[in-house]
């Protein structure tokens, strides 16, 4: 048989970039207890029709699609917002609002696999549903600039902009809502000719492009210039209002950076309101993204409910920190290993090493029965910090030997003194 390869887009992580993993989870789950989320895991595999639904002809086309063997048309999640908007219609539906939902693990597109582009890849998701106030919105975005900064990232800066203002642009100019659809996906791949191309309104084609031309470092400024520029456009200005009223409240709470984009849209269909990514200098791919989505409960069969949220791309985000340099804080623990050196002495070895972790040290045990030169020497090269070798003499008298093998000295040391010996 041919040696086995992961599926295409798919990866193993190993070691030291599983640990990388392991520490932008944990942030993310002290992010979700410092405000107030309370986690949920939902399957992997939840029904076609809930997560086609509102996701887009993009994320529709990137499923996948499979019949499970009772001819049940399912598909493996490629977000997490449709499962948690779910919950929100059934068993959390009675609970008390605002609803703060957060989850992580594992989602599936179908994308053509580059550096930050996989077909698995892991999310932390986070929900805030019940409220259309602008503080809601400030939350996640300040969430997000939170778990970038704990992760030690710095100069990046948040995409911001707003679906209300190029939708209202378009219905007042009759565009359908489907047509309004297809041209905010071409947006979002940044296909701006072939999205005006679906416009028939020249006046309507003419509002775009001088959307596209405003954007600036000064969010101020840009939303100032978008407000006077949509000033015939009711919906789209209560929309550059609205961002200009979220982006208040984060400047002045938080020192972000912010570029306002008006004809920045998302691959995902169900956004109504801000809509924002994040980005470091150099990478061109988004570490995460959100926006405010007030139909999508309602749209399965819940209550009217306004929501907000984000996802960050984990998988970016540790690509992000090599990029940075940025050291995770690792855990600086000693590892020791406990050696027998006698096949009499294992049962008395193991017995220490059971002692050893109970005081929370990290201890690996001798199991290839090894010669001691041999175990010794391996010891070394896995970086192990103390070898603590367990033979009949010192036995007899209650003590072991520890070997400091970053300092290179022995020395005989009482059993109930190992623990305080090793991390002196
Ligand atoms: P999204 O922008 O589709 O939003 O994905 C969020 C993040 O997932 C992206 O910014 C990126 O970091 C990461 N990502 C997306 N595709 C890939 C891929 N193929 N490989 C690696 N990473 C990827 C959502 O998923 C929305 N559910 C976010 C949201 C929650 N909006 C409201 N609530």
């Amino acid at each position: 048989m041919p040696a086995f390869q992961t599926v295409r887009g798919m990866r193993d992580l190993i070691g030291e970039e599983a640990q990388a993993f392991t520490t932008i989870i944990s942030k993310a789950r002290e992010t979700a207890v410092l405000y107030g989320y309370k986690e949920v895991i939902t399957p992997h595999v939840e029904p076609l029709e809930l997560l086609s639904a509102k996701s887009g002809e993009e994320i529709r086309q990137r499923m996948f699609i499979f019949k499970d063997l009772g001819d049940r048309q399912v598909a493996l999640r490629p977000e997490f917002t449709a499962s948690i908007a779910r919950l929100a219609t059934t068993s959390l539906k009675n609970e008390p609002k605002p609803l703060r939902l957060f989850s992580v693990g594992t989602v599936y597109r179908y994308d053509e696999p580059q550096r930050g582009r996989y077909r698995e890849f892991w999310q932390s998701n986070f929900e805030l549903m019940g409220s259309a106030k602008p503080e809601a919105d400030a939350e996640i975005v300040l969430l997000t600039n939170n778990l970038m900064k704990s992760l030690g990232l710095h100069s990046y800066a948040f995409k911001i902009g707003h679906i209300g203002v190029i939708r209202g642009i378009l219905s007042q100019d009759g565009v359908d809502e489907k047509t309004q659809n297809a041209v905010l996906q071409r947006m979002d791949k940044k296909e701006y000719d072939e999205a005006l191309k679906l416009v028939e309104s020249e006046k309507c084609r003419g509002m775009l492009r001088g959307l596209l031309e405003i954007r600036g470092n000064d969010w101020l400024d840009s939303v100032e210039q978008i407000q006077t520029y949509v000033a015939d456009y009711e919906k789209a200005k209560a929309a550059a209002e609205n961002l200009a009223e979220v982006l208040k409240l984060v400047t002045e709470s938080a020192d972000i950076t912010i570029v306002v984009e008006p004809a920045f849209a998302r691959g995902l269909e169900y956004y109504t309101g801000m809509i924002f990514e994040i980005y470091i200098p150099g990478l061109d791919i988004a570490l995460g993204g959100g926006g405010r989505y007030d139909k999508l409960i309602e749209a399965f069969g819940g209550e009217p409910t306004p929501a907000v949220g984000c996802a960050h791309g984990i998988d970016r985000v540790a690509i992000a920190l090599q990029t940075q340099k940025t050291a995770l804080a690792a855990k600086a623990e000693k590892k020791v290993a406990v050696l027998p050196i006698t096949e009499a002495m294992k049962s008395e070895a193991l017995r220490i090493a059971q002692g050893l972790r109970a005081a929370g040290l990290t201890v690996e045990f001798e199991v290839m029965g090894r010669k001691m030169a041999k175990a010794l020497e391996d010891a070394d090269k896995r970086k192990v910090d103390f070898a603590v070798i367990v033979g009949e003499r010192e036995l007899k008298e209650g003590s072991v030997v520890l070997k400091d093998l970053v300092k290179r000295e022995q020395s005989t040391i009482p059993i109930d003194k190992l623990v305080e010996k090793i991390k002196s």
